[in-house]
């Protein structure tokens, strides 16, 4: 089965961060279809390496195929701390400040991260952006008056530095979205946010909001990756940023039920 050049990035990103993960570890796994590569690639050194290391997923769905694959998946309750998280993202600037929640996950891939010693995220080339705020920013709000929550947040929004201030309720097919804690997702498309952590801040400040989809300060590194095998990686705390080619070779496990 051929990929296509934005499948065969998202693969390459995260095949070079699956080498990040050592036996011992306690690793956060990300949500999304660069997350789930992620997850076939460690099942793989799981498989073939030897790989020993415990999986805290950030999704049922990200559990059941890190199950599927053979990694042994704890809570993050068992885990308590951990080493590292691996995640994809929507949209990250330079600072690596993201949006995320495009899979409707964010909260719980806000709380794991943010037990971890490190995130690094995996991204094709397409989701670096100079501004965040092209992609419509996830707020998970309670499902109890999601109306009025949604009036508040339009209100809201009139004194922020966005460029648009709508705000639409995800829907699966007729029906709101509901997320793994029970949850509405309301997509805010704001075109163009000029002070992030001032509206990470504000947002979560009204009632019936449960968290938004900006992670500040929170990514370490991205592995960016390309259709044709290359991937860069920029880490924001050494400042440093280091290229590398991946073999893209098409393995009969890694690419079954895709
Ligand atoms: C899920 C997320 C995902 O990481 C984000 O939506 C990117 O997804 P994909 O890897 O499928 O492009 O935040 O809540």
């Amino acid at each position: 089965m051929e990929l296509s050049p934005i499948d065969k990035a998202k693969f390459v990103a995260a095949k070079r961060a699956a080498e990040f993960v050592e036996s011992g570890m306690r690793v956060g796994l990300g949500t999304g279809s660069t997350a789930a590569w992620l997850v076939r690639c460690l099942g793989e050194r799981v498989r073939e390496d030897g790989l020993r290391f415990r999986g805290v997923p950030t999704s049922a769905r990200t559990a059941a195929l890190a199950r599927d694959v053979g990694i042994e998946v704890v809570s993050l309750d068992e885990a308590r701390w951990l080493d590292l998280t691996i995640d994809g993202a929507d949209e990250f600037d330079s600072d690596l400040n993201l949006i995320k929640g495009g899979g409707g996950a964010h909260l719980q891939e806000k709380i794991v991260a943010t037990a971890s010693d490190q995130m690094v995220v995996i991204a094709d080339a397409a989701k670096e952006v100079e501004h965040l705020g092209a992609f419509p920013l996830p707020l998970e709000i309670l499902p109890f008056g999601w109306q009025t929550t949604q009036a508040l947040v339009e209100e809201t929004l009139i004194s922020m530095d966005v460029m648009g201030r709508q705000a639409s309720l995800r829907m699966n097919t007729d029906r709101p979205f509901v997320t793994d804690e029970g949850n509405y997702i309301l997509d805010l498309h704001l075109g163009r946010i000029g002070h992030a952590r001032q509206l990470a801040m504000v947002l979560n400040q009204i009632p019936g909001v449960v968290e938004n989809g900006l992670f500040i300060d929170i990514c370490d590194k991205v592995v960016i990756g390309f259709g044709d095998g290359r991937v860069e990686l920029r880490d924001i705390n050494a400042g440093t940023v280091s290229s590398d080619r991946i073999e893209f070779v098409e393995d009969v496990n890694l690419f079954k039920d895709i």
